[in-house]
């Protein structure tokens, strides 16, 4: 089996459904064709009075349920400024963010996220911020204390496959860059959100641990088609990652192309020096050097 199989096997036993204000719909229940993340004619400005800057200009951005959208754009163009949005750690100075159908106004609860830096809590070892979710999100903290073992048991699990299992008892000044953030994806992941956000999350990986994260990643979307967007400098990545690419201009972010991904999945990492995949990754690129321009 895979390190990417064992990965997501990992969380084969834990598929429990509503967790928060935005969970899944419970089976059963009717399927609506809404998307799962809605932003409409969405603006953020940054900064007060004559340092004002716009980051965000009239955005409009939708993610289907179970969808993989990946955002790239130039640095500074306001992609992670995107993700602030979503998350609800940013409220929007024009337009509004619907998460679900429900409007935004504060944090969103259901959502796992692994940021640009590692936020990893310095006074907590990197087995108890990986578990850190179960403390804060339903049902997991109703059944935490008297499950306890069960729940670390699947940490430690998930830290083994990312070969961190001797660190588990680390803090995260103890570990390499690289280790921190293959830590930060574990706790994005560990509790299954419904909506993933990963603001280049494997950047600071070297080239074959990142690839054995795509995989990884993949593996866990096929098995439980969670929403999810990606901001990645790497086409490659995202390319091999989302059902469709969304390019943003320089500051203040606008989309300038939307592109389908529509090759078949499981995605290998030789397809993607195949001529369909590159064919892709050269408009992309080439779209990106246009808004740099
Ligand atoms: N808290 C803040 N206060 C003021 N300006 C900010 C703040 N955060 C970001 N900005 C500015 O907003 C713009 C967009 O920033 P953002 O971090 O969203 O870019 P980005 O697309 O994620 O860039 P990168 O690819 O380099 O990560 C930048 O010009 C940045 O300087
Ligand atoms: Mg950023």
């Amino acid at each position: 089996m895979s390190m990417s199989e064992r990965f997501a096997d990992s969380f084969a036993f834990e598929n429990q459904g509503s967790s928060g204000a935005t969970a899944r719909p419970e089976p059963g229940q009717p399927q609506t064709n809404q998307p799962y993340v809605d932003l409409r004619n969405v603006s953020l400005v940054y900064g007060a009075d004559d340092e004002q800057m716009l980051a965000i200009d009239r955005l409009d951005l939708q993610v289907r349920k179970g969808e993989f959208v990946a955002v790239v754009g130039p640095s500074g163009c306001g992609k992670s400024t995107l993700m602030k949005l979503v998350t609800g750690l940013l409220q929007p100075d024009g337009g509004a963010v619907f998460i679900q159908g429900e409007k935004t106004t504060g944090p969103v609860r259901s959502v796992g996220m692994a940021f640009q830096n590692s936020t990893l809590l310095p006074w907590r070892t990197t087995l108890s911020n990986v578990m850190l979710p179960f403390e804060l999100v339903r049902p997991h903290r109703q059944r935490l204390r008297k499950h306890y073992d069960e729940y670390r048991e699947r940490a430690i699990r998930l830290l083994e496959i990312v070969g961190l299992k001797e660190f588990a008892n680390k803090y995260p000044w103890e570990l390499s860059g690289g280790m921190q953030q293959r830590a930060n994806v574990c706790r994005a992941l560990i509790h299954e959100p419904p909506l993933l956000m990963l603001d280049e999350p494997f950047g600071a990986l070297d080239a074959f641990t990142r690839e054995e994260l795509w995989l990884m990643t993949q593996d866990l979307w096929l098995k439980q088609r969670f929403s999810a967007i990606l901001v990645t400098h790497d086409l490659r990545e995202a390319v091999f990652l989302a059902d469709r690419v969304v390019v943003l201009s320089k500051r203040p972010g606008r989309i300038i192309l939307e592109r389908t991904v529509d090759l078949p999945r499981p995605r290998t990492l030789q397809s993607t020096y195949e001529h369909g995949f590159s064919e892709i990754v050269t408009e992309i690129r080439e779209k990106i050097l246009e808004a740099r321009a």
